[in-house]
């Protein structure tokens, strides 16, 4: 690659511990290459603990911000100056940016759903919501579909008492909201789907590498033939939920969307820059090549610890 950085390059990083099997920083690469951005994202590794330390040394260094992942997503938001504020009630902040000495914090996996849900066309507004699951991308998610305009909601998740907390959480910000929790039994799911104009996967089930799945899609055969099915997961790129909604002519999509629209949200947050409809195919390009570089790494690191 053609070595470009001086004086002015803009540094951003990607911390975590551990970042063996993190990608996101060559993502964020192509994305400022993309349009044209004299700015750099490395990873950095900061141990549980040194959070504090670490943005002492931002701000001596004119760091513009950085992304988080585990184990200081909710570490980080007592040390912020600003937190959107479904990201604070979700305690889910993944990215901040650095501005005049302040630390401006956010989480876009709820934005990046929804925008890839505008994106298929789908109406949110009116929208009657079916989340199937309550956890960390669950509530961000049906914080930003009432944000749209989604007139209930309805989350049911194997723990109850998860999907509770969520529902109290929006009704906080959404007073008129109809907010129902539920446990996830067939029997619910089927009394549900009729329903559900939209329907949002938020469990781990289906996810390659994850044990457990679906064991009865007959709800999806209950869905209005309208009905939208989004799956949070984007390996493999058709869960059993997606292919059956499928198989019946419903709107459909993966993940992939999700991911992809968090990169435009993050590069308009961090620079302001909005990539065009364009970027879809490119952006999911880099993504995919990403992923499959981690699978190698992934693949490198096994080995090496095996031969030890
Ligand atoms: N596309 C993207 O950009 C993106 C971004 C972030 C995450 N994700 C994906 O989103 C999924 C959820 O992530 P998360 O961070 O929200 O995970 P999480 O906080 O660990 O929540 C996992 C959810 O799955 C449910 N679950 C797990 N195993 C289950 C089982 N055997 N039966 C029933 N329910 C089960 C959990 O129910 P309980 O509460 O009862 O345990 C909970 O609702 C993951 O597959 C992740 O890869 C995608």
């Amino acid at each position: 690659m053609r070595v470009k950085y001086d004086v002015d390059t803009q540094l951003l990083f990607q911390i975590g511990d551990p970042l063996d099997h993190a990608c996101a920083c060559t993502i964020h690469n192509r994305m400022y290459e993309l349009a044209n951005l004299n700015a750099v994202n490395l990873n950095v590794v900061v141990k549980k603990g040194e959070l504090p330390a670490f943005i002492q040394s931002c701000k001596q260094l004119g760091v513009k911000g950085f992304d988080i992942t585990m184990p200081h997503k909710s570490d980080i938001i007592p040390l912020c100056d600003e937190v959107e504020p479904f990201s604070r009630e979700f305690s889910c902040v993944n990215h901040v940016k650095i501005r005049d000495g302040k630390l401006i914090g956010v989480g876009l996996d709820g934005l990046g759903m929804v925008m890839a849900i505008e994106d298929s066309g789908f109406p949110i507004y009116g929208s009657k919501v079916l989340m199937l699951g309550a956890g960390a991308v669950s509530g961000p998610i049906a914080a930003e579909l009432c944000q749209r305009g989604a007139s209930s909601v309805v989350i049911l998740n194997r723990t109850v008492s998860k999907a509770e907390k969520i529902t109290i959480s929006l009704k906080k910000y959404f007073p008129t909201l109809q907010a129902t929790a539920m446990s996830m039994t067939l029997e619910n799911l089927c009394s549900c789907a009729p329903e559900a104009d939209l329907v949002v996967q938020c469990t781990s089930l289906g996810m390659s590498g994850h044990q457990g799945d679906y064991e009865d899609l007959t709800f999806i055969d209950l869905l209005p033939k309208d009905a939208c099915v989004a799956d949070v997961i984007f390996n493999p790129e058709r869960t059993s939920i997606l292919a059956r909604a499928e198989a019946r002519g419903l709107r459909v999509l993966n993940g992939m969307g999700m991911l992809v629209n968090q990169e435009k949200a993050m590069m308009k947050f961090h620079f302001g820059v909005d990539l065009g409809p364009e970027f879809a195919l490119e952006g999911e390009e880099t993504l995919l090549m990403a992923l499959v570089m981690r699978q190698l790494r992934t693949r490198r690191l096994t080995r090496k610890g095996a031969s030890k």
